[in-house]
């Protein structure tokens, strides 16, 4: 699969999730089905939606701050609710709520307008459409799934309802998505409801990119994405291929005011560095108010993290995954010519920082953010047999307050030693 080369090199993606459910503070579409709040109720939540100080091009200041490339924004949750004025349905919030605008062209343009990339969050599943539980899957993926919003009754199927729903909602909106903002990264969800075969994904994939070739998949297509979508959690080995991970700044996604255990900037750079130090790329959300503002918590939080950023760019832009585990202790980037390491310490070096394992000679140490220069000297090691000694620096005097981050130059291309020492 050929994918377009800025989302690897994008590093980090601004997640939004907004929504209806912001009003009453409630979880996004998850508590009508789980039934902590009744259906109506939630949807009462449409006469309160205002975006009355929605100024995309704020947010998009802020992204940029961040550090950020690209940003993904909910054009319609589980819940049906679309923020565009979609034909297909007519549960949406230009039609339903106060808002009577579209809300996503603005998002789209104001984000092009400061040079950062589009994506739209588009689920698969809707559980609010007549058509939508109307097939059941071969197999459930968890036994809750087996729910009135999701799934027919056993015995009560109608594949014809479900072609509808595939064709007029499904396709339908997804067409109207890439015809009305050409959206740079389609960021799809919900496709654990029903098999690969019955959302036809395949085909999905082959019909998005006859029209628009460029736009880049997100992984939850059932095999038919271009990237793996983590969720949640760093993984612990390097995943194959490209991907990214979606994090959150609090606990939950949408905007719920007594979610306040908001990560640290340093939290959130050590998942940052980790992230990109495995190859991929962090999808940081935040939730707004329903009036469009987002709260002074998260943006405090994504200038921190873009204020790291700036301070060591060349450790991130544009970087590839450095060297596996155990050569460092921490994450690492390697640029793109493969001459420099960035080690990330995480703690203040106090001792000496170690680098194993590798081949070359280093020709020149210095700190990022503050260019001090380090010494360093090389311990052990069996060249006769090309084991390679153990390349200790010296630290710096002036660490980062979050991480920081040491540049070491090499004589050439990486070369690692991958061996176990026997001989
Ligand atoms: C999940 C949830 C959802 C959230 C999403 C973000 O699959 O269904 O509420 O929007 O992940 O990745």
């Amino acid at each position: 699969m050929t994918m377009q080369p800025w989302f690897s090199e994008a590093k980090l993606g601004i997640f939004v999730h907004w929504g209806i459910y912001a009003v009453d503070g409630v979880g996004e579409s998850w508590s009508f089905f789980g039934g902590d709040v009744p259906y109506e109720t939630y949807m009462a939540q449409l006469n309160g939606f205002t975006a009355s100080r929605y100024r995309p091009d704020d947010w998009a200041k802020l992204f940029r701050k961040a550090g950020a490339k690209y940003a993904v924004l909910t054009t319609k949750h589980h819940d049906g609710v679309a923020l565009w004025d979609t034909a297909c349905t007519d549960l949406s919030v230009p039609r339903r709520s106060p808002v009577a605008r579209d809300l996503v062209g603005p998002f789209a343009d104001a984000l092009r307008r400061h040079d950062l990339r589009v994506g739209l969050y588009f689920s698969h599943n809707d559980w609010s459409h007549p058509d939508y539980p109307s097939v059941r899957p071969s197999k459930l993926h968890r036994p809750w799934v087996d729910n009135r919003y999701a799934m027919p009754a056993p015995g009560d199927e109608d594949p014809e309802r479900w072609e509808r729903y595939l064709e007029v909602v499904h396709r339908g909106q997804i067409r109207e998505l890439i015809e009305g903002y050409r959206p740079d990264l389609l960021w799809f969800d919900g496709a654990w409801e029903r098999d690969e075969r019955q959302w036809r994904m395949k085909e999905l994939r082959e019909e998005i990119l006859a029209s628009s070739p460029e736009t880049v998949l997100n992984g939850r297509m059932l095999g038919h994405g271009d990237f793996a979508t983590a969720e949640l959690g760093v993984p612990i080995t390097r995943p194959e291929g490209p991907w990214e991970l979606c994090y959150t700044i609090n606990d939950l996604w949408g905007y719920q005011p007594q979610d306040t255990r908001h990560k640290s900037v340093r939290e959130l750079v050590r998942v940052f560095a980790e992230t990109i130090g495995h190859g991929g790329n962090l999808l940081l959300n935040t939730g707004p108010r329903e009036d469009g503002t987002i709260r002074p918590e998260h943006a405090q939080r994504l200038e921190g993290l873009g204020r790291w950023i700036s301070r060591n760019q060349e450790a991130v832009y544009p970087t590839e995954a450095g060297l596996p585990y155990g050569h460092h202790y921490g994450p690492s980037m390697l640029s793109k010519d493969r001459r420099t390491l960035f080690l990330v310490c995480f703690d203040t070096p106090r001792v000496f920082v170690e680098l194993r394992g590798v081949h070359n000679t280093v020709k020149r140490i210095s700190v990022l953010g503050t260019g001090q220069e380090l010494g360093h000297r090389v311990v052990g090691g069996f060249p006769s047999r090309r084991v390679p000694g153990v390349v200790r620096i010296e630290v710096p005097t002036v660490s980062d307050p979050y991480a920081t981050v040491l540049a070491i130059e090499l004589d050439g291309e990486l070369d690692l030693y991958t061996g176990s020492g026997e001989g």
